[in-house]
């Protein structure tokens, strides 16, 4: 399969150049997927430049880029900067991470990712994770999922939503998305379209499968601790719940958004945040390729 069909890049000209390329420069995409931006950095660079990726999911393995200059690492970016220690990576120039899932995953029923298919509960990017979306809602007590579906939904109705999944494990079973999804469709809040509701149910299943919230945070914070003074960050989101803990990050160098100053009175925010207000895509873009659509794109400079 190309990579072009496994999934097709977003904001592809304004985050690599929000990475401010220096040809010879070290790079880190910590979300290869399809490699759309990989290779693109790697058309920028010269033969000294050098770029890694990661990828926790064994299927983006098939997209590996062969480039001397290139080297996917399969693993959970959350492992940054073991990764960089054990490669003994001294500097980087600029890490760019699109995050959430790809098309490939939404798209291949049996991964579980998407309401439009019936398939068995999975949700892991990370095949090897234990934990896949069937052990969470079967195994996990009604206070945990309220805790999910609110937390990582923004579900209204989290508590209905909870009880009535504990109600369907005991009677029916709860082992398919159809099984999700006619749970979901019993407790449909009024005047909310049922696809919306999927997708907050779905999504909050999603993260807490893969606990992205979790990696995002410590991806952030290493990512400060790797780059070279200067050094890019660049990331795409695609929901509230991404994009909250990337720009307090960006605006203060902590996940609540708290500036401190010093002594002096000087602002000791880490970063330097080059977009004040997101990127987002064109007309053009959306309309090429709808999944975009909600796509946010941040970059920061650390100081
Ligand atoms: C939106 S896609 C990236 C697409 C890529 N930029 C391209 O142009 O093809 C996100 C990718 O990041 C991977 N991913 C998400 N969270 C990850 C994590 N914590 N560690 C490593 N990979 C992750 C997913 O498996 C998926 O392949």
């Amino acid at each position: 399969m190309k990579a072009i069909t496994y999934h097709i890049p977003v904001l592809l000209q304004e985050s690599i150049a929000g990475l401010n390329l220096s040809p010879s420069g070290t790079y880190i995409d910590a979300t290869f997927g399809g490699g759309g931006h990989s290779r693109t950095i790697l058309n920028a660079l010269d033969k000294k430049g050098h770029l890694y990726a990661f990828d926790q999911d064994e299927d983006a393995v098939r997209n590996d880029i062969n480039d001397r200059r290139f080297l996917l690492i399969p693993h959970n970016y959350s492992f940054l900067k073991n990764y960089t220690e054990y490669l003994d990576i001294n500097s980087v120039d600029g890490i760019i991470a699109d995050l959430g899932i790809s098309s490939h995953q939404v798209d291949m029923a049996e991964r579980g990712f998407s309401y439009r298919y019936d398939a068995p509960l999975d949700m892991r990017m990370d095949k090897t994770n234990p934990i896949s979306a069937y052990e969470l809602l079967n195994e996990s007590t009604e206070e945990e999922l309220r805790n999910i579906f609110s937390n990582y939904g923004e579900i209204t109705n989290s508590n209905t939503l909870a009880r009535e999944v504990v109600l369907a494990r005991t009677i029916l079973g709860m082992r398919t998305t159809a099984h999700l999804m006619a749970v979901a469709e019993k407790v449909l809040p009024h005047n909310l379209p049922l696809k919306k509701y999927l997708g907050q149910v779905f999504q909050a299943i999603r993260i807490a499968v893969n606990d992205e919230i979790n990696n995002l945070q410590k991806f952030l914070l290493q990512s400060l601790d790797v780059l070279n003074p200067g050094g890019r960050l660049v990331v795409i989101t695609y929901h509230s719940l991404e994009d909250r803990p990337v720009k307090d990050f960006f605006s203060s160098g902590n996940f609540l958004g708290l500036k401190h100053k010093d002594l002096h009175g000087n602002d000791n925010n880490p970063w330097k945040v080059i977009t004040k207000k997101p990127l987002i895509p064109t007309d053009e873009e959306i309309n090429f390729n709808p999944r975009a659509r909600s796509a946010k794109l941040r970059i920061a400079e650390k100081k």
